[in-house]
């Protein structure tokens, strides 16, 4: 199995502020993921900042699109996005041509489906149909506000998703003591946003991070 990678979720309300971030926390994560709050604050100039800056990590813009699959994968892409996201709930022609302008610039560019809310698993099976590679299993922001922890049936959907074949990013308020909970399950990428930006030493808390993945998954 090999090592989850660790992506840093760039929920920022400013471009500034995820700047901030970056300085410090770049060189300790694989992937730089544009947040879903810091692409409605700034747009695309945050995509195309980031990947300028980092051109050597994988840069995600998290847009959860739900429709207009063709206009925002190219706008994404077009301006440094390696992946997107669509949300699930979105109609199967959104994924396919959201991921046919990932395709038309090269194998590295990616769509990732993005499991917040309700979803079936007839809709797991139409992704799979149309190519999706990746999904992003999420216990949403304001559902974990709410008091909604990591349960079983979490669990048991993530490994179904992975025997289904999807890569696997997992997040949603991710702690370091999170981590035991997924292991033996092939997770491509572990995503923290608060745990991270927010500690008092955000660098030893992405290292930290890293540590307990390389522990067990290593
Ligand atoms: C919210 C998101 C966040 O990027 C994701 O939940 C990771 O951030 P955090 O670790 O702070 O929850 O997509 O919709
Ligand atoms: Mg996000």
């Amino acid at each position: 199995m090999s090592l989850p990678m660790l992506q840093l979720a760039l929920d920022n309300k400013s471009l500034a502020d995820a700047l901030a971030s970056t300085r410090l926390l770049a060189p300790e994560v694989d992937v730089l993921e544009c947040g879903t709050i810091l692409v409605c604050a700034e747009g695309m100039q945050a995509v195309r900042c980031l990947k300028s800056l980092y051109p050597n990590h994988i840069v995600l813009a998290d847009i959860k699109a739900a429709d207009a699959g063709s206009i925002l994968g190219a706008m994404c892409y077009d301006n440094g996005a390696d992946w997107m996201t669509a949300i699930c709930c979105a109609p199967i022609a959104t994924i396919q041509t959201a991921l046919a302008e990932a395709k038309k610039r090269g194998v590295e560019r990616d769509v990732q489906v993005e499991l917040t809310g309700t979803w079936t698993w007839e809709e797991a099976t139409l992704w799979k149909e149309a190519g999706v590679r990746q999904v992003v299993y999420h216990r949403g922001r304001d559902a974990q506000a709410a008091g909604q922890s990591w349960s079983d049936e979490d669990l048991s959907k993530i490994r179904k998703l992975a025997g289904m074949g999807f890569q696997l990013s997992i997040t949603g308020g991710l702690t370091v003591d999170d981590l035991p909970l997924f292991k033996g399950i092939p997770v491509k990428v572990f995503i923290a946003g608060r745990a991270i930006r927010d500690a008092q030493d955000p660098a030893a808390a992405a290292r930290a991070f890293k540590a307990r993945i390389a522990e067990i998954w290593g």
